[in-house]
């Protein structure tokens, strides 16, 4: 009997402040993931700066690609396509992924893939063992998106509710800001939540109408006002009665838990009343904010609730990283599908 070869897939990664290479077999077996991470570039703006990322990408990119392929055990030639995320995202840091994998894939005369970031967020529980039956849910909480997708399946996808203003991952940010906590300020509430008690009410934007968008502005102004008080304009400039520093340590930890509870039960409205009006086999979920431990719990005890599994990434891949977009270029590779060489970057993508 002849044995099935698998395809090996390089996947690059450069959409926003990460420059990340992979080697992924078969689209679910990591042989090396590599991420650089620029939070130290972008610390003291408190936020990622485009022009910066783009710069930092062009120094990296190569090197973290070598290092993916040197851990990998794998040579260039041997690949059988180099996949990358085009779609949606900064787009100076796009353009240096996406004209590197042509480069590549044009030298090594190897097909090029383009794959959607947001989509391959879904395909990251795939790379730890989970087995996703369509049609799904799919949940994407990031920096730069809160959305949820029909999925018929891993590339057939239709929005049915995405954020009006903020993303769940910059409120999360901007929360860390407003308490004084640092930044990238995610995993900086999440750590002081788990201190704190959520003693004090904020609001929950409720979804109006069949679509349950998501809205964040509210509640980060409502945080903002509770913490340093209701501003008064004097002479023109806005002025607040307090500061954040005359907070204590214990004070934080309980408006961040206060917060965390707000966003999570924001999030979780969206998702019961997609639930409630849609039959899916499964929930899958992606992007930097289901590294939330409130949010993982909470989407966990869907299983008991809606009797669908649900299916998380490990936390390595809830971040942005290649391994995702090799994964989902597998997919495609192996369904026939190539990009031609004058692919370009676009900043929207298909749930944009
Ligand atoms: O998916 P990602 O790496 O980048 C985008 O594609 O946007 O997500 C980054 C976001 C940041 O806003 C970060 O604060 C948030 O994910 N994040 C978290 C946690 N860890 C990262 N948000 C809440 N709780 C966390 N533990
Ligand atoms: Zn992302």
């Amino acid at each position: 009997m002849g044995k099935t070869v698998m395809s090996v897939l390089l996947g690059i990664e450069s959409s926003c402040d990460e420059t990340a290479a992979s080697v992924v077999k078969d689209g679910r077996i990591v042989l090396s993931s590599i991420v650089a991470s620029q939070d130290d570039l972008h610390l003291e703006f408190g936020g990622v700066v485009p022009e910066i990322a783009s710069r930092a990408h062009i120094e990296r990119i190569l090197p973290v690609i070598q290092e993916a392929m040197r851990k990998s055990k794998t040579k260039l030639e041997d690949l059988d396509a180099i996949a990358v995320g085009n779609r949606p995202g900064l787009i100076g840091s796009l353009l240096v992924g996406v004209t590197t994998a042509k480069a590549l894939a044009w030298s090594l005369n190897k097909p090029l893939i383009t794959v959607d970031h947001v989509v391959a967020h879904l395909w990251a529980p795939n790379l730890s063992g989970a087995s996703i039956e369509y049609p799904a849910l799919g949940i994407v909480v990031s920096g730069g998106h809160t959305s949820l997708l029909l999925l018929e399946d891993p590339t057939t996808v239709t929005c049915i509710a995405k954020t009006t203003d903020d993303a769940a991952g910059e409120a999360f940010d901007k929360a860390a800001a407003i308490l004084g906590l640092g930044w990238p300020g995610g995993q900086r509430i999440d750590t002081a939540a788990s201190r704190g008690k959520p003693v004090h009410w904020l609001p929950r934007p409720k979804t109006k109408g069949d679509r349950p968008d998501f809205s964040f502005s509210g509640l980060k102004t409502a945080l903002l006002y509770g913490v340093r008080g209701t501003p008064r304009k004097i002479e023109g400039k806005t002025v607040f009665p307090r500061s954040a520093d005359e907070l204590s340590s214990d004070q934080k930890d309980d408006w961040a838990c206060s917060f965390q509870h707000a966003a999570v039960d924001a999030i979780m409205n969206g998702v019961h009343h997609a639930l409630s009006s849609n039959s899916v086999r499964c929930v899958v979920a992606g992007g930097g904010v289901l590294a939330n431990s409130l949010l993982r719990t909470k989407l966990e005890e869907i299983t008991t609730q809606f009797l669908v599994p649900v299916h998380l990434p490990e936390s390595s891949y809830c971040v942005d990283n290649a391994a995702m977009i090799a994964g989902l270029g597998n997919y495609l590779y192996v369904n026939g599908h190539r990009s031609p060489l004058s692919s370009t970057a676009s900043p929207r993508g298909i749930a944009s």
